[in-house]
């Protein structure tokens, strides 16, 4: 079975027919998956550039074994079936789609291959023109004696869907043309501007309605409105780049053509230039990638066609492509744009995070106007361990970046183009001052990032304290999540986690209670009370976890708990290794001459888990004066649990106890399950494998057994004080 099957990255040479039949099949679902998410319901599931390098494989493999090409091959295949809910149109000429170029020598080779096929020579002239290809969807509208009588989608080539009471909507589609020939189809892409597109986001936000992930997505979703009043308040444009079946010749070349579309009240590209040969449109392409950013609607290539129409209609069609004309596509992840500034973003731990705002452009799909600029030694063209990136290249404000989105990780800015930087471009000034609070933001050794020394004074830090505070793996209190502590914090009712318990003391009764707050009423103000006093007893592991302190997450929480057994253990511990040398070492070097001297610190170190820089963090935070008054506040008003021993910890795992005897402070079942807990078996009667036996009063027969063979014995007291809960 295996055999058969195809690595996704296998060389098409080294192909069997099996695992041709078999990658075949595969590609054919995929693609035909693919179609349907992105014709069918306008969102997506593989990237463009994903598609084309599927369906090139595809092609690719037919290439080798013709003759295992299938009926229902995705190369003959333009889209998907129409979907329901419209009326169906079949096209009187299919509408077809383009051949894709990714490198300059396709374009070359396209140029070739139609020379040989017209029998040109080299020298011949021959124009053609190059256009933007428009990231939309397009759209067939008939014209009979000048009036509009229906609109299609493409669908599938050959039947589409009639929206034409929604084209009617479209101001950039007239109802009537004057001029025109008695039949005439005009075809062109449907496709929404960069800000009507953020516009309806924000508006679909609002409403609670889902968002699009692109503008092609929000102009096919808007198209395809069952109800033509939702179209119409889409604001949906088109540009006419062809046409379908004619009652007359529209001109002698396509340049004409266009110009007599223009005429007749056509919206069409202003971009479209003639050029005599590949070089020049390799030419075009360049300047036309260069304005992409700019033009405030997406295209995802240059389309090239042959210029005269006699030309043309000798070459004809393919299955599914013209062979006079050709997509040449843009590199699908890459876009570049302006960076228009510089904000820097304080994060829960007080991170300072430069962020790029950028001029919006779209980026394997997604309109981009943020990227991640990391820290400021990124800024400045060097990596965290001093070496240069982007060969040592900064970035400034007003730069021309490169923009790319590598899955669907936050966008990158991966290059900048230092021929088009402004001439009063300033390196990056990174602030000393957390913009938030105004505290000094300091950088440790070794450490990239630049971080605000607020703590709980910083604005940002606080809220953010606080919304960790109650999330799950902390304090999880029901009732009481990242939104509710937002509002809390801002009307001021919450400033610091201790607040949350004396909450009730100062609202749930008196003059501003919580019950009458909107959103609040009666019953789930006592609710949130309660559930708040539910967590004044906590794990120990949870509260220090809670605190958000820097490096300590759920594992280092637990570990600290458990070497430390109480909160008032940790911070003495914390306190004197603040005083300690090996704390103010300068370097590593120092602080390791320094560890005799320092035994807090080494204790801490030393904890499997822990080590330098957590101990680092440790001990710094709980030093901040007023960070620690906030925790000290909390830590009285709760009931902190030290955690439960590790079974593997406790004097009694693996061992095999007797219980006997009435037991006074527990019941026999209670006991039974303890010792289980800690790791005991538990046997009904004494023999030679006993390895101890805990009796009660009336204890008879067993204790003797035990006594005759030398086994320990302990009373209720005893036991308790061996596994530590007297
Ligand atoms: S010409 C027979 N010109 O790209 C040739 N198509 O990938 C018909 N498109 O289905 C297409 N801009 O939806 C042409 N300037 C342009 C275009 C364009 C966008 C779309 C069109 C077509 C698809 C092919």
């Amino acid at each position: 079975m295996w055999g058969d099957t195809v690595d996704e990255r296998s060389d098409i040479e080294t192909l069997t027919r099996a695992q041709a039949r078999w990658e075949l099949n595969r590609l054919a679902h995929v693609l035909d998956r693919a179609n349907t998410a992105y014709h069918g319901h306008d969102a997506p599931e593989i990237s463009d550039a994903e598609y084309d390098r599927l369906k090139q494989r595809n092609a690719a493999i037919e290439a080798r074994f013709p003759d295992l090409k299938r009926a229902d091959s995705p190369s003959d295949k333009v889209g998907a079936q129409p979907a329901a809910g419209f009326g169906k149109i079949t096209h009187r000429q299919r509408m077809m789609s383009l051949g894709n170029a990714f490198e300059p020598q396709d374009v070359v080779d396209f140029d070739a291959g139609i020379r040989r096929y017209l029998g040109l020579g080299a020298a011949d002239a021959l124009a053609y023109t190059a256009e933007p290809k428009i990231d939309g969807l397009s759209l067939s509208l008939r014209y009979e004696d000048g009036k509009l009588v229906q609109a299609a989608t493409r669908g599938d080539g050959a039947v589409g869907e009639n929206v034409t009471k929604n084209a009617r909507t479209i101001t950039d589609i007239p109802e009537r043309l004057s001029g025109a020939p008695a039949i005439l189809e005009v075809r062109g892409e449907v496709y929404m501007s960069h800000p009507d597109f953020a516009d309806l986001n924000a508006r679909q936000e609002q409403a609670g309605a889902r968002t699009f992930a692109n503008p092609r997505n929000a102009a096919a979703g808007s198209l395809r409105q069952l109800d033509p009043d939702v179209t119409a308040a889409r604001p949906l444009r088109f540009f006419a780049y062809g046409w379908g079946e004619l009652s007359a010749p529209l001109a002698e070349t396509q340049m004409q053509a266009i110009g007599r579309l223009a005429e007749l009240g056509f919206q069409t590209n202003p971009l479209t230039t003639l050029c005599d040969g590949p070089d020049a449109m390799l030419a075009r392409y360049v300047e036309i990638e260069a304005q992409r950013a700019m033009l405030g609607y997406d295209i995802d290539g240059v389309v090239y066609k042959i210029d005269d129409l006699g030309l043309q209609a000798r070459l004809g069609y393919r299955s599914t492509t013209p062979r006079w004309a050709i997509a040449h596509k843009f590199p699908a992840e890459l876009a570049w744009t302006r960076l228009e500034a510089i904000d820097i973003q304080v994060g829960r731990t007080g991170a300072l995070s430069p962020v790029a705002r950028l001029t919006p452009v779209t980026v394997g799909g997604v309109v981009v106007a943020n990227a991640t600029l990391h820290n400021e030694d990124y800024i400045a063209g060097r990596s965290a361990s001093g070496e240069t990136i982007r060969g040592g290249k900064d970035i400034r404000v007003g730069d021309w970046v490169q923009v790319y989105r590598a899955g669907d990780v936050i966008p990158k800015i991966a290059d900048v183009d230092l021929d088009q930087r402004p001439e009063n471009a300033e390196p990056y000034d990174f602030p000393q001052k957390c913009p938030e609070c105004g505290s000094d933001a300091i950088r440790e050794e070794g450490d990239a990032v630049r971080r605000c020394t607020g703590g709980l004074i910083c604005p940002a830090q606080a809220v953010e304290k606080l919304r960790h505070f109650v999330s799950r793996a902390a304090f999880d209190i029901e009732g009481l999540g990242a939104k509710q502590v937002e509002q809390f914090y801002a009307d001021g009712w919450i400033a610091e986690p201790a607040d949350i318990f004396t909450l009730k003391d100062r609202y749930g009764s008196g003059l501003q209670q919580l019950k009458n707050r909107e959103g609040w009423g009666e019953k789930s103000a006592a609710n949130l009370f309660a559930a708040i006093d539910d967590k004044r007893r906590i794990a120990l592991e949870r509260f220090i976890f809670a605190l958000g302190l820097r490096h300590v997450g759920e594992v280092a929480a637990t570990t600290l708990a458990r070497h430390f057994m109480s909160w008032g253990a940790l911070a003495e511990a914390a306190d004197r290794a603040a005083r300690e040398p090996a704390f103010s070492a300068p370097d590593a070097k120092a602080r390791k001459a320094a560890l005799p001297d320092s035994p807090a610190w080494s204790e801490m170190t030393g904890i499997d888990g822990i080590g330098d820089v957590l101990t680092e963090a440790l001990v710094t935070a709980l030093a901040q004066q007023r960070e620690r008054a906030s925790i000290d506040r909390l830590a009285g008003m709760l009931e902190i649990e030290p955690p439960a021993p590790r079974a593997a910890d406790s004097p009694v795992h693996g061992k095999t106890i007797v219980f006997t005897g009435t037991l006074e402070k527990m019941t026999r079942a209670e006991a039974k399950a303890r010792a289980e807990a800690l790791g005991a078996k538990v046997a009904g009667t004494v023999s030679a494998r006993t390895d101890l036996v805990v009796a009660g009063p009336g204890a008879g027969s067993k204790i003797k057994k035990a006594q005759e063979l030398g086994i320990e014995t302990l009373d209720e007291d005893g036991w308790l004080d061996l596994i530590g809960r007297a």
